[in-house]
């Protein structure tokens, strides 16, 4: 499908998102020739730049992030068609004004609209709430899409602190809107290495039918980052927390995309409702106090893979001196369903970690017989635990890529078993960079399509499943750990799950792949 003709209304747009992210996504999608026929970017804030001045702002965040030299005039060309609104979002007067500013453009501006919050969470519902109120927005364009006067709005995460807000959140999009109309952005389903996890899955015969706890010991997904929380992002984080901003969202998509039962079709609904259907039977797996379902930590000064020193969480700017924010967190889930039920489900996620990796990790059981028992295994003279299991891993980034690995014989004389990767990775078969998640996103919220975003039930039961960690917080204690570092110790403690049965590998698997 084509991209529809459209204003793009960016509202919060002198913020870093805009710069950095929403426009060089637009001029790759310009530059590739996947822009509408007819479009207009109206960036709309508070602070005092006029056309000249924003689009400098752009072209730099552009230069940053894509544009060669050589493609200068070509950026020009594209920023024509960028102008500056200033207005004050919390004063109703502003969406008037707007409203005028759009009405008198006339042919300049195509009917379709497409309005992008790209706001302070706060201010979220308040502006759905103008934005209705002053008939920006309103559902029943739905029905004259076929006049290209449609109404779209795309929401930036945060969808609410927890599941009340969210709720509220949904309720105030949804006075205004049709959920068709509505696109919640996780650019982590966006990523390339996220949507393959569904093609993996479906277009293949081979992994399928081992994807459940016959064959399955456990999961773990791990989202590490080495970046801490400075640029100017302390504000936000500190009230947020790595359980709000990676786990709630990112992760459960990536878990539903792992675990969720073959959809009936490609279409938007029939991936929804299979997301939501295992997003509602994730639990947190809690099995009392001798083996705990969730850690949380912050991270102290140290020293990153790199040799730099990094602040401790506490003196990064705009954070409480006193913070009890967790910049790390991991948590055991299980699924209760037919497929998974006893398969643990360990998921972590940290800043100041030792690199940057988000990998999900499939490990299987043994085999049913010991056949190997007594073998060599990699030097080690072994049981049954010498030869590993199997492990399937989707790694989303960096070094996009599926690896199985698996046991074979060496080719020596004596009979010595070890460990092999058959390896899938994105550079060595297409030796390309990836095209960017925003790329992917605005392109399809241009184009109508709503299946890589999320759908209002889908937040709801993502925050449900985090409901009852963000209930414990309080009463769960803050451990540290040192900036690069691969977190605290004592999250191993959720690995050492005593009643799981003999074979699962929980206690040895280690943080993440070496
Ligand atoms: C954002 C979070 O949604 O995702 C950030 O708010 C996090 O805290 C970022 O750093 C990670 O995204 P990526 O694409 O770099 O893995």
């Amino acid at each position: 499908t084509p991209p529809d003709d459209a204003v793009m209304i960016l509202l919060g747009a002198s913020g870093d998102l805009t710069r950095r992210k929403l426009v060089p996504a637009l001029f790759q999608l310009y530059r590739s020739g996947l822009m509408p026929g007819r479009f207009a970017i109206i960036g709309v804030a508070r602070r005092p730049y006029d056309d000249p001045s924003f689009r400098e702002r752009l072209r730099e965040g552009i230069r940053e992030r894509c544009a060669p030299q050589d493609e200068e005039d070509r950026c020009s060309e594209f920023l024509e068609h960028v102008e500056y609104f200033r207005g004050d979002l919390e004063a109703p007067d502003t969406y008037a004004s707007l409203r005028d500013h759009l009405d008198r453009g006339g042919d300049r501006y195509p009917s379709g609209r497409l309005f992008y919050f790209s706001l302070k969470p706060d201010l979220f519902i308040e502006a759905a709430h103008h934005l209705r109120e002053h008939g920006l927005i309103d559902s029943d364009s739905a029905a004259q899409a076929g006049e290209g006067a449609w109404r779209r709005a795309v929401i930036e995460k945060p969808f609410g602190h927890d599941l009340e807000s969210a709720r509220a959140l949904n309720r105030a999009l949804l006075e205004g809107l049709d959920e068709k109309q509505i696109f919640r952005i996780d650019h982590y389903v966006g990523k390339e290495a996220v949507q393959n996890v569904m093609a993996f899955r479906f277009a293949n015969t081979l992994f399928e039918p081992v994807l459940n706890r016959t064959c399955v010991d456990h999961i773990q997904l791990t989202a590490a980052e080495a970046l801490g929380v400075g640029g100017g992002r302390g504000g936000y984080y500190d009230r947020y927390g790595a359980i709000r901003d990676m786990l709630s969202n990112h992760l459960l998509q990536l878990l539903a995309l792992l675990t969720m039962e073959p959809p009936s079709g490609l279409d938007s609904d029939a991936i929804h409702n299979e997301k939501t259907k295992v997003l509602k039977a994730l639990r947190v797996d809690w099995r009392g106090d001798a083996s705990p379902a969730f850690c949380r930590a912050q991270y102290a000064a140290g020293v990153m893979d790199d040799g730099t020193r990094a602040v401790g969480y506490r003196d990064e700017d705009r954070v409480d001196r006193d913070s009890e924010t967790e910049s790390y967190a991991a948590v055991r889930l299980s699924i209760d369903n037919w497929r998974w039920s006893g398969v643990p489900v360990f998921v972590r996620t940290g800043k100041r970690m030792k690199r940057k990796l988000t990998e999900v990790a499939v490990h299987f059981r043994h085999p049913p017989l010991k056949l190997f028992r007594g073998v060599e295994c990699e030097g080690a003279h072994c049981d049954v635990r010498g030869v590993q299991p199997n492990k399937l891993i989707f790694r989303i980034q960096p070094q996009e890529g599926i690896f199985l690995n698996m046991a074979v014989k060496r080719p020596t004389l004596p009979f010595v078993v070890e460990q092999a990767d058959m390896d899938f990775s994105y550079a060595g078969k297409w030796g390309r960079e990836l095209p960017e998640a925003y790329e992917r996103l605005l392109l399809d919220a241009l184009r109508g399509d709503t299946t890589l975003f999320t759908r209002s039930d889908e937040v709801e039961a993502g925050w449900s499943v985090v409901e009852p960690v963000l209930k414990a917080m309080d009463r769960t204690p803050l451990y540290s750990y040192p900036a690069g570092s691969w977190g605290p110790a004592e999250a191993d403690r959720l690995f050492q799950c005593s009643d799981l049965p003999d074979e699962c590998l929980c206690r040895k698997t280690g943080l993440v792949r070496a």
